[in-house]
């Protein structure tokens, strides 16, 4: 990756997690981290709703330098909308991220692209940062479509944006095929997709926006096969889904620098 821009890695929990564990994992995970660690990488959680205060609580009570966020946004602003949990909630309770169209809320919600630009718009409407996830199947890997796919996905992702907001957000680049499978991207299957996705930010918003966008991997990423991931310049970070669940598996990911990559 480029120095210019500080790694993020991002756990996402999923449907795990009780409220009770969930600050067992938070302690743990920052107890098994350096302050220079944490100064070094940008850590994020991103719990389930029903964790989101007990891990505030955590993080704001022992100064954890650990940021939390959320896996779902509404694209309404309040109202009588059962079940969804609006911006300006996530907001009150300090979150930083949240994620949107991620492959499991693209197929199990039929989440199109108008409905995740419209989430990515509620993210900044109340000062969230989006993490956009991207990615193909494994049809249209075969296919070779992986690249248009992808970058198509994250122009209609922006849609609308300004350059500023653009600027700050966090594309996630997540083959279907290698999440939760144990199959990872290899590491140039990885900088492949994250170098297109910045070149057509760059098209579109220009080159400075386009080096300041933080672009991370995500997909069966491991303390094993992170440190080959991270080498590639294009590649600021992870998005870990069951890893992030093991404090110390977490952990050792976020010292990707002290592995010898593979
Ligand atoms: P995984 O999930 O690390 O378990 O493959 C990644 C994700 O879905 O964000």
């Amino acid at each position: 990756m480029a120095d210019a821009r500080r790694p993020l890695m991002a756990g996402n929990w999923k449907m795990n997690l009780n409220h009770f564990e969930a600050n067992l994992l938070v302690q743990k995970l920052a107890a098994s981290l350096t302050e220079q660690q944490l100064a070094d990488v940008e850590v994020a959680v991103l719990p389930p709703f029903t964790d989101l205060r007990t891990v505030q609580t955590a993080v704001d009570g022992d100064k954890l330098n650990i940021e939390y966020g959320a896996q779902d946004i509404s694209t309404h602003k309040s109202g009588a909308y059962t079940g969804e949990i609006a911006g300006f909630m996530l907001e009150k309770l300090g979150c930083t991220y949240v994620l949107a169209g991620h492959s499991e809320r693209r197929e199990y919600h039929n989440e199109d692209d108008a409905t995740v630009n419209a989430k990515v718009k509620a993210a900044y409407a109340s000062n969230l940062t989006p993490i956009l996830c991207v990615g193909e199947g494994l049809t249209i890997r075969e296919e070779n479509g992986h690249v248009g796919h992808c970058t198509a996905q994250v122009v209609a992702g922006l849609e609308g944006l300004t350059p500023e907001q653009v600027k700050r957000i966090v594309i996630a680049y997540e083959p279907v095929w290698a999440i939760g499978t144990g199959k990872t991207a290899t590491p140039e299957d990885a900088q492949e997709v994250c170098g297109e996705i910045r070149a057509r930010i760059s098209e579109v918003y220009g080159a400075e926006v386009a080096g300041a966008v933080r672009v991370l991997y995500g997909g069966s990423v491991k303390a094993a096969n992170i440190a080959s991931i991270m080498v590639k310049p294009d590649v600021d970070g992870a998005l870990i889904g069951g890893a992030s669940l093991d404090a110390e598996e977490f952990a050792s990911i976020v010292r990707y620098r002290e592995h010898v990559a593979r």
